[in-house]
């Protein structure tokens, strides 16, 4: 890989076909570490559906080839509604490197379901099918399946008297890979091991129904995000740290979504891949878009891409400027961190921690200037202090 880059673009265009060590440990089929293009949207937006970034439904599948017998894979379900319920579906970890897809774990949080914060951890073998059709990962009869034009995305979990049926639609149909350095699915400056992301849901529309040990049937909606990361050994030992958030605006005429990783390097390097984009709704229905679009979908460039985190003040500002099809009116985000939502602690030490945002968006809107409200949550994975 660093040859490749000493010797340039172009020569790394003509390579990228090639395995690499880093390649053949990705299953067959995945284009992650492959070499793309620049930013994949830069004021796109006139085109009312946008095209997913990346074609491949099988993305929410494991990447780690079932023989590599090393590595970690974790997708996280968060939805923002009736519950906050956070879903995380992993097989290794990333402080225990010798993982393999038998050995699987879903974690889940629900809380406040009336009074109650439900909090459970199934373990199992993990198993997976990928049919021309339907693709699914299961735990035992707990299973996450969807379909091969990646427009629904169905569970149904049961845990601790629970039982939980929940189908989410994709209301973006857009999918978004980072690109650090221009390689498909990216998250870091290394590329082997690399640490590697994706958002396949960007802006899900959920819809279900979770009966409790009593047997009260709730009524589930709400708006769901689906974000994978993956590396082909533990979390490489130059990361820290990384965070990722979504905002959703859910209360006004136009619904932006906005979602965002960042990767810190133990050197210092900080990596900022973002997403954001639109959904118009119908005048009948939220939860039914006239139009949808991405308008940016970018790594690392901070002429687009202004991010403030400030933990101590417990505030995160983000900014896109304007394009020409909104009057040149920037894209602002300003938000706060209200409450933990849930904390998960690795094999090793290393924690996440789930929080609850709240805020306003300032964007253009039929030609002016127009305020929502948002909200969302914000990941922090910190590495165990060993590693530090
Ligand atoms: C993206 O937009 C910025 C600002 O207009 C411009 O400077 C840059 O060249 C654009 N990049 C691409 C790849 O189109
Ligand atoms: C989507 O991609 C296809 C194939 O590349 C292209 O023909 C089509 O115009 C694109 N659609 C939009 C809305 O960009
Ligand atoms: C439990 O919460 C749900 C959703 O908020 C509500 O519809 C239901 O009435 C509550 N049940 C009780 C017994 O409080
Ligand atoms: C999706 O599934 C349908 C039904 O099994 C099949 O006909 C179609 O070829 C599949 N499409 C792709 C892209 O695999
Ligand atoms: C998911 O659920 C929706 C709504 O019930 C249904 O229309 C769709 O066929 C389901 N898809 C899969 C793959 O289960
Ligand atoms: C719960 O309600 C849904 C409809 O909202 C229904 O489809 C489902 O069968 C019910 N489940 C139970 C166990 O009552
Ligand atoms: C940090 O390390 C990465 C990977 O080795 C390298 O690409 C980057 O230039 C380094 N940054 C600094 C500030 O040394
Ligand atoms: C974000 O904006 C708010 C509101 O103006 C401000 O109070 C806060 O200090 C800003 N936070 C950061 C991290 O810039
Ligand atoms: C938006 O900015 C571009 C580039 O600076 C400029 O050419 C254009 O006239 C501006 N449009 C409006 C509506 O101000
Ligand atoms: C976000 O929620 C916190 C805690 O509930 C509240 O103090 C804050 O004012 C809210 N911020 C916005 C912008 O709504
Ligand atoms: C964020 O706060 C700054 C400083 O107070 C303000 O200028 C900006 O309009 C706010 N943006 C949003 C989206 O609320
Ligand atoms: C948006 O909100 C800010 C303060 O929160 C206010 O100053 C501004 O006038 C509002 N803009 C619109 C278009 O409502």
């Amino acid at each position: 890989m660093h040859l490749w880059r000493i010797l340039g673009v172009s020569v790394a265009l003509a390579l990228s076909h090639l395995p690499s060590g880093a390649a053949l440990a990705i299953q067959q089929g995945a284009d992650y570490g492959l070499y793309k293009t620049s930013n994949l949207y830069n004021c796109s937006g006139t085109s009312l559906i946008s095209n997913v970034t990346v074609q491949n439904s099988a993305d929410t599948l494991p990447q780690i080839e079932p023989l590599s017998n090393a590595g970690w894979e974790q997708w996280d379900f968060f939805m923002h509604g009736t519950f906050p319920i956070i879903m995380r579906w992993s097989q290794g970890d990333q402080s225990d490197c010798d993982s393999a897809p038998d050995m699987g774990k879903i974690d889940v949080a629900i809380l406040d379901v009336n009074g109650t914060d439900v909090r459970a951890t199934l373990v199992g073998p993990l198993t997976y099918k990928n049919d021309a059709g339907v693709k699914s990962i299961s735990i035992g009869g707990n299973t996450f399946h969807w379909d091969n034009s990646t427009l629904w995305y169905n569970l149904t979990l049961s845990v601790d008297g629970y039982s939980m049926v929940l189908n989410t639609y994709s209301a973006m149909l857009d999918t978004f890979h980072p690109n650090v350095g221009y390689y498909n699915g990216r998250l870091s400056s290394v590329g082997d091991p690399a640490l590697f992301g994706s958002v396949p849901v960007t802006r899900g529309q959920s819809a279900g129904y979770l009966v409790t040990p009593d047997k009260q049937n709730i009524t589930l909606d709400g708006l769901t995000v689906l974000k994978h990361m993956f590396s082909e050994k533990a979390l490489p030992s130059y990361i820290n740290k990384y965070s990722s958030a979504v905002v959703w605006g859910y209360s006004t005429g136009f619904y932006d979504s906005h979602v965002f990783f960042q990767i810190d390097e133990n050197n210092g390097t900080v990596h900022e891949a973002v997403y954001l984009a639109r959904a118009i709704q119908t005048p009948e229905a939220k939860t039914i878009f006239q139009s949808t679009y991405g308008i940016y979908a970018v790594t690392d460039d901070t002429a687009l891409y202004h991010l403030t985190i400030n933990e101590g003040l417990q505030t995160i500002n983000a900014t896109f400027p304007g394009c020409s099809a909104g009057n040149n009116i920037s894209y602002g985000f300003n938000l706060t961190l209200a409450g933990v939502l849930g904390e998960f602690t690795d094999l090793g030490g290393g924690k996440t921690t789930y929080y609850a945002l709240n805020g306003t968006t300032t964007a253009p809107y039929g030609g002016t200037i127009a305020n929502g409200t948002v909200s969302g949550a914000f990941e922090v994975y910190q590495a165990p202090p060993s590693k530090q």
